[in-house]
Protein backbone atom coordinates (compact mmCIF):
# COMPACT_ATOMS: atom_id res chain seq x y z
CA UNK A 1 0.00 0.00 0.00
CA UNK A 2 1.21 3.54 -0.91
CA UNK A 3 -1.11 5.90 0.37
CA UNK A 4 -0.15 9.96 -0.68
CA UNK A 5 -2.20 12.53 0.62
CA UNK A 6 -2.14 15.68 -1.10
CA UNK A 7 -3.08 18.34 1.59
CA UNK A 8 -4.95 21.64 -0.60
CA UNK A 9 -5.82 19.47 -3.36
CA UNK A 10 -8.61 21.47 -4.54
CA UNK A 11 -6.50 24.36 -5.57
CA UNK A 12 -4.93 25.67 -8.49
CA UNK A 13 -1.33 23.65 -7.97
CA UNK A 14 -3.36 20.58 -6.05
CA UNK A 15 -5.60 19.76 -8.64
CA UNK A 16 -2.92 19.42 -11.35
CA UNK A 17 -0.67 17.89 -9.33
CA UNK A 18 -3.38 15.49 -8.34
CA UNK A 19 -3.95 14.77 -11.78
CA UNK A 20 -0.22 14.04 -12.62
CA UNK A 21 -0.05 11.89 -9.25
CA UNK A 22 -3.08 9.76 -10.80
CA UNK A 23 -0.95 8.71 -13.64
CA UNK A 24 1.81 6.93 -11.29
CA UNK A 25 1.78 3.21 -10.94
CA UNK A 26 3.68 3.86 -7.57
CA UNK A 27 0.66 4.86 -5.79
CA UNK A 28 -2.38 2.69 -4.74
CA UNK A 29 -4.13 4.97 -2.75
CA UNK A 30 -4.47 8.96 -3.59
CA UNK A 31 -5.97 10.81 -0.48
CA UNK A 32 -7.59 14.41 -1.86
CA UNK A 33 -7.51 16.90 1.07
CA UNK A 34 -9.14 20.11 1.23
CA UNK A 35 -10.79 22.58 2.99
CA UNK A 36 -13.51 22.99 0.11
CA UNK A 37 -14.66 20.83 -3.30
CA UNK A 38 -12.00 17.87 -2.37
CA UNK A 39 -14.96 15.19 -2.49
CA UNK A 40 -15.77 16.55 -6.13
CA UNK A 41 -12.37 16.56 -7.13
CA UNK A 42 -11.82 13.27 -5.87
CA UNK A 43 -14.76 11.65 -7.89
CA UNK A 44 -13.45 13.55 -11.23
CA UNK A 45 -9.98 11.90 -10.88
CA UNK A 46 -11.28 8.68 -9.68
CA UNK A 47 -12.96 7.73 -12.79
CA UNK A 48 -9.66 7.83 -14.57
CA UNK A 49 -8.69 4.24 -15.34
CA UNK A 50 -5.30 3.96 -13.35
CA UNK A 51 -4.54 1.84 -10.46
CA UNK A 52 -4.79 4.30 -7.50
CA UNK A 53 -7.91 4.29 -5.32
CA UNK A 54 -9.07 8.40 -5.19
CA UNK A 55 -10.53 9.18 -2.23
CA UNK A 56 -11.36 13.13 -1.05
CA UNK A 57 -11.42 14.42 2.74
CA UNK A 58 -13.00 17.75 3.28
CA UNK A 59 -12.70 20.21 6.37
CA UNK A 60 -13.53 17.54 9.16
CA UNK A 61 -12.19 14.74 8.01
CA UNK A 62 -8.45 15.23 7.81
CA UNK A 63 -7.07 12.90 10.15
CA UNK A 64 -8.80 10.54 7.73
CA UNK A 65 -7.15 12.13 4.84
CA UNK A 66 -3.84 11.26 6.07
CA UNK A 67 -4.19 7.81 8.40
CA UNK A 68 -1.88 5.68 7.18
CA UNK A 69 -0.33 8.20 4.57
CA UNK A 70 3.16 6.96 3.04
CA UNK A 71 3.67 10.24 1.56
CA UNK A 72 2.25 13.65 2.32
CA UNK A 73 2.79 16.65 -0.45
CA UNK A 74 1.84 20.33 0.99
CA UNK A 75 -0.07 22.59 -1.35
CA UNK A 76 -2.13 23.91 1.39
CA UNK A 77 -2.19 28.02 1.87
CA UNK A 78 -2.17 31.23 0.26
CA UNK A 79 -0.59 32.67 -3.11
CA UNK A 80 1.02 35.52 -3.61
CA UNK A 81 -1.02 38.87 -5.38
CA UNK A 82 1.57 41.16 -7.57
CA UNK A 83 3.40 43.61 -4.73
CA UNK A 84 3.43 40.71 -2.41
CA UNK A 85 6.56 38.94 -1.27
CA UNK A 86 6.70 35.03 0.08
CA UNK A 87 7.50 36.14 3.31
CA UNK A 88 3.95 38.12 2.96
CA UNK A 89 2.31 34.49 3.10
CA UNK A 90 3.83 33.60 6.29
CA UNK A 91 0.98 35.17 8.36
CA UNK A 92 -1.79 32.78 6.59
CA UNK A 93 0.36 29.85 5.83
CA UNK A 94 1.90 29.13 8.99
CA UNK A 95 -0.75 28.59 11.19
CA UNK A 96 -1.99 26.10 8.15
CA UNK A 97 1.37 24.49 7.71
CA UNK A 98 1.36 23.61 12.01
CA UNK A 99 -1.96 22.60 11.92
CA UNK A 100 -1.03 19.99 8.88
CA UNK A 101 2.15 18.98 10.33
CA UNK A 102 0.15 18.24 13.30
CA UNK A 103 -2.24 16.52 11.59
CA UNK A 104 1.14 14.37 10.31
CA UNK A 105 2.46 13.54 13.76
CA UNK A 106 -0.55 12.49 14.77
CA UNK A 107 -1.70 10.18 11.88
CA UNK A 108 1.79 8.96 9.88
CA UNK A 109 4.65 9.81 12.01
CA UNK A 110 6.41 7.97 9.38
CA UNK A 111 5.74 9.50 6.51
CA UNK A 112 7.52 11.60 3.76
CA UNK A 113 6.44 15.04 3.89
CA UNK A 114 7.29 16.94 0.76
CA UNK A 115 6.26 20.68 1.01
CA UNK A 116 5.00 23.36 -1.80
CA UNK A 117 3.23 26.39 0.22
CA UNK A 118 5.25 29.39 0.76
CA UNK A 119 7.82 30.88 2.12
CA UNK A 120 9.07 27.39 1.98
CA UNK A 121 12.05 28.59 3.44
CA UNK A 122 10.31 28.85 6.82
CA UNK A 123 7.23 26.11 6.24
CA UNK A 124 9.72 23.86 6.53
CA UNK A 125 11.64 24.49 9.10
CA UNK A 126 7.74 24.94 10.88
CA UNK A 127 7.05 20.72 9.86
CA UNK A 128 10.18 19.39 11.33
CA UNK A 129 9.68 21.86 14.34
CA UNK A 130 6.37 20.64 14.60
CA UNK A 131 7.79 16.68 14.50
CA UNK A 132 10.10 17.36 16.66
CA UNK A 133 7.96 18.41 19.50
CA UNK A 134 6.11 15.13 19.13
CA UNK A 135 9.31 13.52 19.26
CA UNK A 136 8.78 12.31 15.42
CA UNK A 137 11.12 13.99 13.56
CA UNK A 138 12.96 12.37 11.10
CA UNK A 139 15.62 14.85 9.21
CA UNK A 140 15.85 12.49 6.30
CA UNK A 141 11.76 12.58 5.44
CA UNK A 142 11.23 16.07 5.04
CA UNK A 143 11.51 17.84 2.23
CA UNK A 144 11.12 21.82 0.76
CA UNK A 145 10.24 21.35 -2.99
CA UNK A 146 12.12 23.75 -5.11
CA UNK A 147 12.48 21.54 -7.99
CA UNK A 148 10.41 24.89 -9.90
CA UNK A 149 13.61 26.63 -9.85
CA UNK A 150 15.37 24.06 -11.40
CA UNK A 151 12.88 22.94 -13.76
CA UNK A 152 13.19 27.15 -15.01
CA UNK A 153 16.32 27.00 -14.68
CA UNK A 154 17.21 24.59 -17.76
CA UNK A 155 14.46 26.32 -19.35
CA UNK A 156 15.79 30.15 -19.24
CA UNK A 157 19.30 28.81 -20.43
CA UNK A 158 17.81 26.84 -23.55
CA UNK A 159 16.07 30.10 -24.33
CA UNK A 160 19.41 32.11 -24.18
CA UNK A 161 21.53 29.12 -25.67
CA UNK A 162 19.75 26.46 -27.86
CA UNK A 163 22.10 23.92 -27.69
CA UNK A 164 21.16 23.28 -24.29
CA UNK A 165 18.49 20.64 -23.97
CA UNK A 166 15.53 21.67 -21.21
CA UNK A 167 14.73 18.20 -20.65
CA UNK A 168 17.45 16.27 -20.40
CA UNK A 169 19.71 19.62 -18.99
CA UNK A 170 19.51 19.57 -14.82
CA UNK A 171 20.63 22.46 -13.20
CA UNK A 172 21.37 22.39 -9.68
CA UNK A 173 20.11 25.31 -7.66
CA UNK A 174 21.09 25.92 -4.01
CA UNK A 175 20.27 27.77 -1.26
CA UNK A 176 16.34 28.35 -0.98
CA UNK A 177 13.13 29.35 -2.83
CA UNK A 178 12.63 32.76 -2.78
CA UNK A 179 14.55 35.69 -4.36
CA UNK A 180 17.98 36.17 -3.60
CA UNK A 181 18.16 32.90 -1.58
CA UNK A 182 17.99 30.82 -4.93
CA UNK A 183 21.06 30.39 -6.48
CA UNK A 184 21.65 28.65 -9.34
CA UNK A 185 24.59 26.87 -10.52
CA UNK A 186 24.72 27.56 -14.02
CA UNK A 187 28.53 27.71 -14.55
CA UNK A 188 28.47 23.45 -14.29
CA UNK A 189 25.87 23.62 -17.35
CA UNK A 190 28.11 21.41 -19.42
CA UNK A 191 28.95 23.13 -22.22
CA UNK A 192 27.82 26.14 -21.35
CA UNK A 193 29.87 29.46 -22.72
CA UNK A 194 27.32 32.25 -21.48
CA UNK A 195 29.05 35.89 -21.35
CA UNK A 196 28.94 37.86 -18.00
CA UNK A 197 25.68 40.15 -19.17
CA UNK A 198 23.91 36.51 -19.89
CA UNK A 199 24.58 35.10 -16.60
CA UNK A 200 23.47 38.05 -15.08
CA UNK A 201 20.15 38.39 -16.47
CA UNK A 202 19.89 34.80 -16.53
CA UNK A 203 20.62 34.54 -12.62
CA UNK A 204 18.09 37.40 -12.14
CA UNK A 205 15.33 35.71 -14.41
CA UNK A 206 15.44 32.18 -12.02
CA UNK A 207 15.52 34.13 -9.09
CA UNK A 208 12.27 36.02 -10.00
CA UNK A 209 10.61 33.58 -12.31
CA UNK A 210 7.81 33.55 -9.45
CA UNK A 211 7.35 36.99 -10.23
CA UNK A 212 6.94 36.80 -14.07
CA UNK A 213 3.89 34.61 -13.42
CA UNK A 214 2.79 36.36 -10.67
CA UNK A 215 2.71 39.45 -12.86
CA UNK A 216 0.91 38.01 -15.66
CA UNK A 217 -1.91 36.33 -13.59
CA UNK A 218 -2.86 39.49 -12.30
CA UNK A 219 -4.14 39.02 -9.21
CA UNK A 220 -5.08 35.76 -10.14
CA UNK A 221 -2.21 33.74 -8.38
CA UNK A 222 1.09 32.26 -8.70
CA UNK A 223 2.73 29.47 -10.73
CA UNK A 224 0.09 26.77 -10.45
CA UNK A 225 0.26 24.12 -13.79
CA UNK A 226 4.59 24.54 -14.07
CA UNK A 227 4.70 23.68 -10.10
CA UNK A 228 2.53 20.67 -10.61
CA UNK A 229 4.67 19.56 -13.18
CA UNK A 230 7.95 20.28 -10.64
CA UNK A 231 6.22 18.72 -7.93
CA UNK A 232 5.41 15.79 -9.50
CA UNK A 233 8.26 15.03 -10.82
CA UNK A 234 10.19 16.02 -7.64
CA UNK A 235 7.33 13.06 -5.61
CA UNK A 236 8.03 10.92 -7.98
CA UNK A 237 11.99 10.58 -7.34
CA UNK A 238 11.20 10.36 -4.12
CA UNK A 239 8.62 7.33 -4.37
CA UNK A 240 10.80 5.42 -7.06
CA UNK A 241 14.09 5.11 -4.58
CA UNK A 242 11.62 4.34 -1.90
CA UNK A 243 9.20 2.12 -3.14
CA UNK A 244 11.07 0.71 -6.36
CA UNK A 245 14.82 0.91 -4.89
CA UNK A 246 15.52 2.83 -8.05
CA UNK A 247 19.38 4.40 -7.32
CA UNK A 248 20.97 7.37 -8.65
CA UNK A 249 18.38 9.64 -8.35
CA UNK A 250 18.67 13.48 -7.74
CA UNK A 251 17.05 16.55 -7.30
CA UNK A 252 17.98 19.70 -5.46
CA UNK A 253 15.78 20.34 -2.56
CA UNK A 254 15.82 22.53 0.44
CA UNK A 255 16.26 20.09 3.60
CA UNK A 256 17.39 20.24 7.41
CA UNK A 257 21.20 19.59 7.47
CA UNK A 258 20.95 16.47 9.75
CA UNK A 259 19.59 14.51 6.94
CA UNK A 260 23.05 13.10 6.11
CA UNK A 261 25.66 12.94 9.39
CA UNK A 262 28.72 12.52 7.15
CA UNK A 263 27.39 15.74 5.16
CA UNK A 264 26.37 18.48 7.74
CA UNK A 265 29.60 19.71 9.26
CA UNK A 266 30.81 20.98 6.18
CA UNK A 267 27.84 22.71 4.73
CA UNK A 268 27.25 24.13 8.52
CA UNK A 269 31.02 25.45 8.58
CA UNK A 270 30.55 26.66 4.66
CA UNK A 271 26.50 28.27 5.60
CA UNK A 272 25.96 28.83 9.34
CA UNK A 273 22.51 27.02 8.47
CA UNK A 274 20.39 24.16 9.49
CA UNK A 275 18.54 23.96 6.06
CA UNK A 276 20.03 24.85 3.00
CA UNK A 277 18.54 23.73 -0.84
CA UNK A 278 21.23 21.65 -2.43
CA UNK A 279 21.36 18.54 -4.72
CA UNK A 280 19.93 15.23 -2.65
CA UNK A 281 19.64 11.89 -3.84
CA UNK A 282 17.14 9.83 -2.47
CA UNK A 283 17.01 6.60 -0.76
CA UNK A 284 14.64 3.87 1.15
CA UNK A 285 14.68 6.45 3.61
CA UNK A 286 14.27 9.54 2.17
CA UNK A 287 17.55 11.21 2.01
CA UNK A 288 20.60 9.26 1.20
CA UNK A 289 23.07 11.25 0.96
CA UNK A 290 23.34 15.20 0.40
CA UNK A 291 26.12 15.78 -2.27
CA UNK A 292 28.79 17.95 -1.88
CA UNK A 293 28.75 21.69 -3.01
CA UNK A 294 29.36 22.06 -6.69
CA UNK A 295 32.86 23.91 -7.82
CA UNK A 296 31.18 27.25 -7.98
CA UNK A 297 32.58 30.68 -10.05
CA UNK A 298 33.21 33.78 -7.82
CA UNK A 299 29.77 35.33 -9.51
CA UNK A 300 27.90 32.59 -8.09
CA UNK A 301 29.58 32.79 -4.66
CA UNK A 302 28.88 36.54 -4.06
CA UNK A 303 25.20 34.99 -4.96
CA UNK A 304 25.81 32.24 -2.00
CA UNK A 305 27.48 35.38 0.57
CA UNK A 306 24.11 37.48 -0.28
CA UNK A 307 21.50 34.48 0.43
CA UNK A 308 23.18 33.31 3.30
CA UNK A 309 21.85 35.87 5.77
CA UNK A 310 18.27 36.44 4.34
CA UNK A 311 17.92 32.14 4.82
CA UNK A 312 18.74 32.76 8.41
CA UNK A 313 16.16 35.04 8.99
CA UNK A 314 13.47 33.11 7.25
CA UNK A 315 14.43 30.12 9.12
CA UNK A 316 15.02 31.78 12.37
CA UNK A 317 11.08 32.73 11.81
CA UNK A 318 9.69 29.23 11.33
CA UNK A 319 11.31 28.03 14.19
CA UNK A 320 10.35 30.46 16.54
CA UNK A 321 7.00 30.75 14.97
CA UNK A 322 6.75 26.54 16.96
CA UNK A 323 9.38 27.36 20.06
CA UNK A 324 8.32 30.51 21.25
CA UNK A 325 4.10 29.46 21.29
CA UNK A 326 5.18 25.56 23.31
P1 LIG B 1 -4.68 28.09 -4.20
O1 LIG B 1 -5.28 29.16 -3.38
O2 LIG B 1 -5.13 27.97 -5.62
O3 LIG B 1 -4.87 26.68 -3.52
C1 LIG B 1 -4.61 26.46 -2.17
C2 LIG B 1 -5.58 25.45 -1.65
O4 LIG B 1 -5.29 25.22 -0.28
C3 LIG B 1 -7.06 25.90 -1.72
O5 LIG B 1 -7.84 24.95 -2.40
C4 LIG B 1 -7.47 26.02 -0.26
O6 LIG B 1 -8.83 25.69 -0.03
C5 LIG B 1 -6.52 25.02 0.39
N1 LIG B 1 -6.38 25.21 1.82
C6 LIG B 1 -6.33 26.37 2.53
N2 LIG B 1 -6.21 26.10 3.84
C7 LIG B 1 -6.15 24.76 3.96
C8 LIG B 1 -6.02 23.87 5.06
N3 LIG B 1 -5.93 24.32 6.32
N4 LIG B 1 -6.02 22.55 4.81
C9 LIG B 1 -6.12 22.07 3.55
N5 LIG B 1 -6.25 22.86 2.48
C10 LIG B 1 -6.26 24.19 2.68
O7 LIG B 1 -3.09 28.31 -4.16
P2 LIG B 1 -1.98 27.62 -5.10
O8 LIG B 1 -1.76 28.47 -6.29
O9 LIG B 1 -2.30 26.19 -5.27
O10 LIG B 1 -0.68 27.78 -4.16
C11 LIG B 1 -0.59 27.09 -2.95
C12 LIG B 1 0.73 27.42 -2.24
O11 LIG B 1 1.84 26.96 -3.00
C13 LIG B 1 0.96 28.92 -2.05
O12 LIG B 1 1.47 29.15 -0.76
C14 LIG B 1 2.02 29.26 -3.09
O13 LIG B 1 2.79 30.37 -2.76
C15 LIG B 1 2.83 27.99 -3.08
N6 LIG B 1 3.67 27.76 -4.28
C16 LIG B 1 4.89 27.21 -4.07
C17 LIG B 1 5.72 26.94 -5.14
C18 LIG B 1 7.07 26.32 -4.93
O14 LIG B 1 7.90 26.37 -5.84
N7 LIG B 1 7.34 25.69 -3.80
C19 LIG B 1 5.30 27.24 -6.44
C20 LIG B 1 4.04 27.81 -6.61
C21 LIG B 1 3.23 28.08 -5.51
C1 LIG C 1 7.09 30.34 -7.64
O1 LIG C 1 8.31 30.32 -7.58
O2 LIG C 1 6.47 30.45 -8.72
C2 LIG C 1 6.30 30.15 -6.38
O3 LIG C 1 7.12 30.20 -5.25
C3 LIG C 1 5.13 31.06 -6.27
C4 LIG C 1 5.48 32.51 -6.07
O4 LIG C 1 4.93 33.11 -5.16
O5 LIG C 1 6.29 33.03 -6.83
Amino acid sequence: MVKVAVCGAAGGIGQPLSLLLKQSDLITHLALFDVVNAPGVAADLSHINTRSKVTGHGKESMDEALSGAHTVIIPAGVPRKPGMTRDDLFKINAGIIRDLAEGVAKNCPGAFVLVISNPVNSTVPIVCEVLKKHGVFNPKKVFGISTLDVVRSSRFASEINPAIDPKSTRVTVIGGHSGVTIVPILSQIPGQSFSKEQLEILTQRIQYGGDEVVKAKDGAGSATLSMAHAGARFATAVLEAAVTGKSGLVESTYVNLAADADATAAFRARTGLDYFAQDVEFGHEGVKRILPLPAISVFEQALLDEAIPELKVNIAKGTSFISDSA
